[in-house]
């Protein structure tokens, strides 16, 4: 009577009660996450399908992760975010859960809960923003951000101008319409067999992200009588797909993170190498910024994932089944491309194979680096030159627009302290402003390396993810200025021309930077958070707990 009588407050007949199943929905839904901001009316839709199938709906919030607000970043968050989402699914009586996201972090912080708790379980992501548009060109949401503060920190954008473009990037709701991290891991959502197909894709303003969302209402309502759980679908040959797939859509370097962060929830052997050994082979296919030139609206009408995945059907496990109960192949078998510019064919990519996400291995880097080819220029991917150090993200950006700075454009500028321990968070700043007196003089790049990430909609050649980090001692930490550092994407090689012995003489000269935070969850991460080459996920959430719950009075 008391777990009824209680529910009966909100309005509910008696038949809810019957033995139906129990569906959550929970709902990243903020105001303070605009890319999530219209969840609550894909909720409803989620319930409609609900109660269509026989279910009983309950929505109820939970956190949610603003990327462009929230500081000092919102990674640093994404594992507050899984643990809190993993104990609203256990702590309450459901029995299967669509779960509603949108902007970069709330998709993997989301798919590590599900991963953990183990419950049937869809994703719905909210959808991206209607593609930009400012003066008569389209308009990327982050890869212009970038842009046009390089092109007015070069005096070649007024301040009015910047203010005009910002409305014109962001027109209706959902999140950023490039190929950056939301958009990946959307994408990712549904190569790993999490949300149905062409839910990636559909903008957030279409009335078929809607008739998405309830058609997932009514599927969950059959995997909660079915045994289709997380922990089934999310396979070491979906997270393959996935690789694969990200190769193929030129997709965010924090895919990589988020990946092997889901993976280690599931103890699905997933390695950093996997991504580079995988991707090799595949092709970019999809024209999308910050890569190509397309926005997420034009992928879509092109045919969206399952398009991409019929073209790249020869390299994926067409065997595996997802939330849909099909095999991918089946899936696939009626995709059709309508647009060759944006989705291009096998035979006529826009990047050859093997220009995706690459790992680098060197002893600036012994535990790997990333580097985004298809991002990059290519006349830096092999490159020698002489490193400029900062010790923080704070310390260049003061330094930058000097115009005494002491750099050229052959210049490799190192910024460390930015790693998952050291910022703490691992903030989104690797693809740093160039300095302004170089862009004053029309560089558009030059390399950069940093234990930092870059947003999924940045560019420039940039290695990343740089393992270990400077805050444990990486040998990152012991890079002076004046040294001379090799870089050789071909090679997979990132290297320091600095002996072992020398090397060893600063390590025994450095310390290691105090940490700021002394207290709460920020204390809590940089005591337990993995480096990046692991996922960057708390150390004690590795490993499913399942949905039972230890202690059950009821
Ligand atoms: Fe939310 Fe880009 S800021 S997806």
């Amino acid at each position: 009577m008391i777990y009824r009588s209680w529910l009966r407050a909100e309005g509910f007949t008696a038949e809810v009660f019957d033995g139906r199943p129990v569906i959550g929905i929970a709902n990243s839904w903020s105001e303070l996450t605009p890319c999530n901001a219209h969840l609550r009316g894909v909720a409803d839709a989620v319930k409609r399908g609900v109660w269509q199938a026989g279910g009983f709906p309950l929505e109820f919030p939970t956190m949610s992760l603003g990327e462009s607000l929230m500081r000092p970043t919102a990674m640093l968050f994404r594992n507050l975010m899984a643990m809190e989402v993993e104990e609203l699914l256990r702590a309450n009586p459901l029995d299967a859960v669509v779960l509603l996201s949108g902007c970069d972090k709330t998709t993997p912080a989301m798919l590590m809960a599900a991963a953990s708790v183990d419950l049937p379980t869809i994703m719905v992501t909210g959808g991206p923003m209607l593609n930009g548009r400012f003066r008569g060109t389209q308009v990327g949401s982050g890869t212009h951000v970038w842009r046009f503060e390089q092109e007015h920190a070069a005096g070649r954008m007024t301040q009015e101008d910047l203010l005009a473009a910002e409305t014109g990037m962001a027109r209706s709701c959902g999140h950023c319409m490039t190929m950056g991290t939301a958009s990946t891991m959307a994408c990712m959502a549904e190569a790993l067999g999490m949300q149905l197909p062409e839910s990636a894709t559909w903008p957030a303003a279409d009335s078929r992200r809607l008739r998405t969302a309830q058609q997932a209402g009514q599927r969950v309502v059959d995997l909660a009588r079915s045994d289709l759980r997380p922990s089934r679908v999310m396979t070491r040959q979906a997270f393959e797909n996935a690789i694969i797939i990200n190769a193929g859509i030129g997709g965010s370097t924090n895919a990589v993170i988020h990946l092997l962060a889901i993976a280690g929830r599931l103890g699905v052997p997933l390695a950093l190498d996997d991504f580079d050994l995988l991707a090799r082979r595949v092709p970019t296919l999809v024209n999308l910024m910050p890569s190509g030139k397309y926005l997420m609206e034009d992928f879509c009408y092109a045919g969206g994932l399952p398009a991409v995945m019929r073209e790249l059907a020869g390299f994926l496990h067409t065997g595996h089944v997802g939330v849909t109960g099909r095999t991918l192949a089946d899936i696939i078998a009626t995709a059709e491309c309508w647009n060759r510019e944006v989705i291009r064919p096998m035979a006529d990519p826009l990047q050859p194979p093997g220009s995706g996400t690459a790992v680098l291995r060197g002893n600036l880097c012994p535990d790997g680096a990333v580097i985004k080819q298809s991002a990059a220029s290519p006349h830096l991917l092999c490159h020698r030159g002489q490193a400029l150090v900062f010790d923080s993200i704070e310390d260049y950006h003061r330094a930058a627009p000097d115009p005494h700075l002491d750099v050229q454009e052959s210049t490799i500028l190192v910024v460390r302290g930015a790693g998952p321990k050291g910022y703490p968070g691992m903030p989104e700043v690797g693809n740093f402003v160039l300095p302004t007196k170089l862009l004053e003089r029309g560089v558009t790049d030059m390399v950069r390396i940093s234990d930092a990430r870059m947003s999924g909609t940045g560019y420039g050649t940039v290695v990343l993810h740089v393992a270990p980090e400077a805050a444990v001692a990486g040998p990152v930490a012991l890079v002076q200025s004046g040294d001379w550092i090799n870089l050789d994407v071909p090679t997979r090689t990132l290297t320091l021309d600095v002996g072992d012995d020398e090397l060893a003489r600063r390590l025994a000269a450095w310390s290691p930077p105090a940490s700021p935070f002394t207290r709460g969850y920020a204390q809590l991460y940089v005591e337990h958070v993995q480096q990046a080459s692991q996922g960057a996920d708390l150390d004690f959430l590795a490993g499913a707990s399942g949905a039972a719950v230890p202690r059950d009075n009821h």
